[in-house]
This record gives C-alpha cells, structure tokens and sequence, in this order.
C-alpha cells in the first residue's frame, strides 16, 4: 500500500516536473510553435500594405507569406495602427510586425529584425510651385510625417523635436491628404510610397526629390528579441526565396 502511494506521488511529480519542463523549454524558444502568428501591419501603406476589400494586401503581405510557406508556418494578419504596432509586439498581442519597418540602431535596442527585404529611402513630395533641393530647404516650411516613422526622425532631428513646423499624422496617407490641402509644404515619407501616390493621384501638381544625404532604409519584419528559433525559420525561408528567385518575382509585381 505504502509503496503504491508513493509511486502515484511520484509519478505525480514526474508528470508535475515535465509539465513545467514543457512550459518552460516552450518559453524559452518563444512562440517558435504556434499555431499560428499574428502579425501587425499598418496597411495604410500602399504599395506595401493596404486594405482591399476588408482584405490586408501589398507587397509586404506576399513576401512574408512567401517566406511562411518555406517555414511551414501559419500566419494571420491583423490590420494594426502604427502609433501602437511596437507596443503590440511587445505585450504579445502581436508576434512579428510587417509593416515596411525600417531597421534602424534604436529599434533594435527593443527588438529582432530578420535580414533586410527590401531597401528604401525617404523622398520629399511638394506641390509643383515650390523647389526644394534638399532636406534643409524645407526650413521654415511646415513639413508633414506620419509620426514615429523614419521620416519623422529624419526631419526632428534637422528642426527640433518641438518645431511647431513639423505636422505629425497617424497615417501617411493622411499626411499627403494635408499637402493637397494646403496645411503642409512638403511631405517627407518613404519613397516607395510617395511613389505609388503621386501614380495614383496624378503626378501633375507634385513634385518629388530625393536628398542624396538621406541614409539607405532596410525594411525588415521586427520580432520579440526572446524570438530566436522564429527569427531563424524566417531568415530561411527568406534566403530560400531569394535563392529561387521568388523574391525577385514579387518585386517584378510590384514594379520595383
Ligand atoms: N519605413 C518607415 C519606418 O520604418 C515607415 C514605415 C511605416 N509603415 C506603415 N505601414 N505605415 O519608420
């Protein structure tokens, strides 16, 4: 009897012990399991990210579900502000940002990034009037970014953070909509979707100039830094697809 008790109470223990074992070996690799990974994107981004019928499509949308399939991973997308989308990957709400996310040194303080997927560069848009060579030409101008982007770093950090010039918006979009307005001067984006506005929205009346002076932009899909194991399924499946020419293919869609 007293051998049988202590047999279910260990056995009790092994199970309690692998129980936790699993736990913890399941938090140490991450979400590098899940069924399936939510990913956060502002798809307010054309061509990168945009909504079609209540659909989350662009550019961004199909290299990483390129690389998904190579990873024999599952993915679902959420459409997400940009204003909260780091914060949302930090609290879990999202596993991997894939919003045309530029790696930059502060942002990897926080958290991973994949190898680059595609490279950009900011672009100043202004209306045919005016002649802007340069970054700085905007002094005194009111300039409008979507904030907490590149764009807005580049320009805060030439005027002042504090520069009543500087209009920040929660959407790129919204931001060109006031330049067609007339409540900003100039817009100061990512060329990649300065580009696909000034396409759409007729490029009579606008203007775009790149300043030489502006560092190249890698996008990248950010991650949990605890993220290693999903880290390294995505950087393999995005060097399979560069390899079979996959990558290129869907650049080719987009016209890039
Ligand atoms: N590349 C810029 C950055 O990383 C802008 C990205 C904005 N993306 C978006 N989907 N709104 O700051």
């Amino acid at each position: 009897m007293k051998s049988w008790k202590t047999l279910v109470l260990v056995s009790t223990m092994v199970l309690g012990m692998g129980l936790v074992a699993a736990g913890c070996s399941s938090n140490t690799s991450g979400s590098a399991d899940k069924a399936e990974y939510v990913v956060g994107t502002d798809a307010a981004y054309a061509p990168f990210e945009w909504m079609e019928n209540d659909k989350i499509v662009g550019y961004d949308v199909d290299v990483l579900n390129a690389v998904a399939e190579e990873a024999g991973i599952k993915l679902k997308w959420e459409n997400t502000g940009w204003d909260g989308i780091f914060i949302a990957l930090q609290n879990g709400e999202r596993d991997i940002i894939a919003s045309a996310v530029s790696i930059t040194e502060e942002r990897k303080k926080t958290f991973a990034f994949t190898d680059p997927y595609f490279e950009a560069t900011q672009m100043l848009v202004f209306k045919d009037g005016e002649n802007f060579k340069t970054l700085k030409d905007l002094e005194g101008k009111k300039i409008g970014v979507q904030n907490a982007t590149t764009g807005d770093t580049a320009v805060s950090e030439l005027f002042g953070q504090d520069n009543t010039n500087i209009k920040r918006f929660k959407t790129t979009p919204l931001a060109l909509l006031e330049l067609k307005n007339g409540g900003v001067d100039c817009v100061v984006a990512d060329n990649g979707v300065v580009l696909e506005y000034v396409k759409k929205n007729g490029a009579e009346g606008l203007k775009t100039v790149i300043d030489e002076t502006f560092e190249k932009e890698q996008y990248g899909f950010a991650l949990k830094k605890e993220d290693t194991e999903l880290l390294k399924k995505l950087n393999d499946g995005l060097a399979a697809i560069k390899d079979s020419g996959k990558l290129e293919d869907i650049q080719k869609q987009y016209g890039f």
